[in-house]
């Protein structure tokens, strides 16, 4: 009977390769815990985020793999994932903070909070830690959306607890102020407020962090890109052509406060507004287009009820759609910062 060898088994998943960093998931540091009894062969594939979307074909392939080599007789692939940091060490963002994403737009009322709730509702799925900071003091809608009411405690540390509800963690004015009480702040206040809601809050361990912005090109944009490196940004559409003028002038906006956009939504797409909109304007502006969400009653339902329609109808086709586009963007997330994954000889 021939010996199994850990080289054997690595040399047999040199042939898997990550889709989008184009790397032998040996290469790629993935391959861990080799543990080999006889024809028996168990190992953890560490990919780099839970919400990969080829990760079940990932898993299956390097079962195949190892299982066609010669003497194996059992393949245990172990499925984990370990999200990068893309904001640098000591990120003014806060410690346990990974990666920061602006959920922005030219205007109001496009569905940046809808996109930011359901997002986050998805990615929280699959496993990754997540947190949604309501940057919109003037127009608090994540309470509502989320479901959550009552006001954020003080940590043994004197920090602020976050509220928690669907996994994830939040952030609001709107636990601060009374129902219906209009925030009126100058700019320097705002700023103040964004910069406790990342320094002052015990977000803890977070691989994504959404923030849900204000509309348009203003104060909180220009606070946000001032006080924490960005991951990026996602910009949110609708499809009809005054809509994209004002997306055309957010993308402007990311590349003069140098935040990259990581990809436009469509949202409200269908019959009434049109469609493919988002698509040709993410295409003239070289930046990835990330998918589109049908208008439907069911999304407004599902935030009207603060629970975001991922969670409420998850078999739905617009609950799948968000759930690719979590995908696709924690790929994208990923994939920018592939070219810092150590590269193993083995
Ligand atoms: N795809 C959709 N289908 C139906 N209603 C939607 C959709 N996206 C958003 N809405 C509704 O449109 C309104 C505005 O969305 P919202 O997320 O608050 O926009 P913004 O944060 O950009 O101002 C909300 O009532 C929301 O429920
Ligand atoms: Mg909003």
């Amino acid at each position: 009977m021939t010996e199994v060898t850990e080289r054997a088994v690595l040399d047999a998943l040199r042939a898997v390769m990550d889709p989008d960093l184009h790397r032998d998931v040996v290469a790629l540091g993935f391959v861990k815990d080799v543990k080999i009894c006889g024809g028996a062969v168990g190992f953890t594939l560490e990919l780099t985020t839970p919400a990969c979307p080829v990760k079940e074909q990932l898993q299956q392939q390097a079962y195949a793999a190892v299982a066609a080599v010669e003497g194996v007789e059992t393949v245990n692939v172990k499925l984990t994932a370990q999200v990068k940091s893309t904001l640098g060490p000591a990120s003014a963002a806060g410690e346990g903070i990974k990666n920061v994403i602006a959920v922005t737009s030219g205007k109001g009322g496009v569905g940046k909070t809808t996109c930011a709730v359901n997002l986050a509702a998805a990615l929280a799925q699959t496993g990754a830690k997540v947190g949604l900071l309501d940057a919109d003091v003037y127009g608090p809608n994540v309470p509502v959306m989320m479901g959550i009411k009552g006001n954020p405690q003080a940590a043994p540390g004197g920090k602020i607890l976050p509220l928690e509800a669907h996994g994830i963690k939040t952030i609001s004015v709107g636990y601060m102020v009374e129902d219906g009480q209009p925030v009126m702040w100058r700019g320097p206040m705002l700023h103040r407020a964004l910069e406790q809601f990342f320094k002052d809050v015990e977000w803890g361990e977070i691989d994504y962090l959404l923030v849900d912005m204000p509309p348009g090109t203003g104060d909180a944009q220009i606070s946000l890109a001032q006080l924490v490196p960005l991951t990026g940004a996602v910009v949110v559409t609708m499809p009809q052509e005054v809509s994209l003028t004002d997306v055309r002038r957010a993308i402007g906006m990311c590349k003069q406060v140098k935040c990259d956009v990581l990809g436009i939504i469509e949202n409200m797409s269908g019959d009434i507004f049109g469609q493919g909109g988002g698509e040709k304007t993410a295409t003239a502006y070289g930046v990835p287009y990330l998918g589109t969400i049908p208008l439907q009653p069911s999304v407004r339902q599902g935030g009207d009820a603060g629970t975001p329609v991922v969670l409420a109808d998850p078999d739905s086709e617009v609950a799948q759609s968000f759930r690719t586009i979590a995908g696709q963007l924690a790929a994208t997330i990923s994939t920018r910062k592939a070219f810092e994954l150590p590269i193993l000889q083995v």
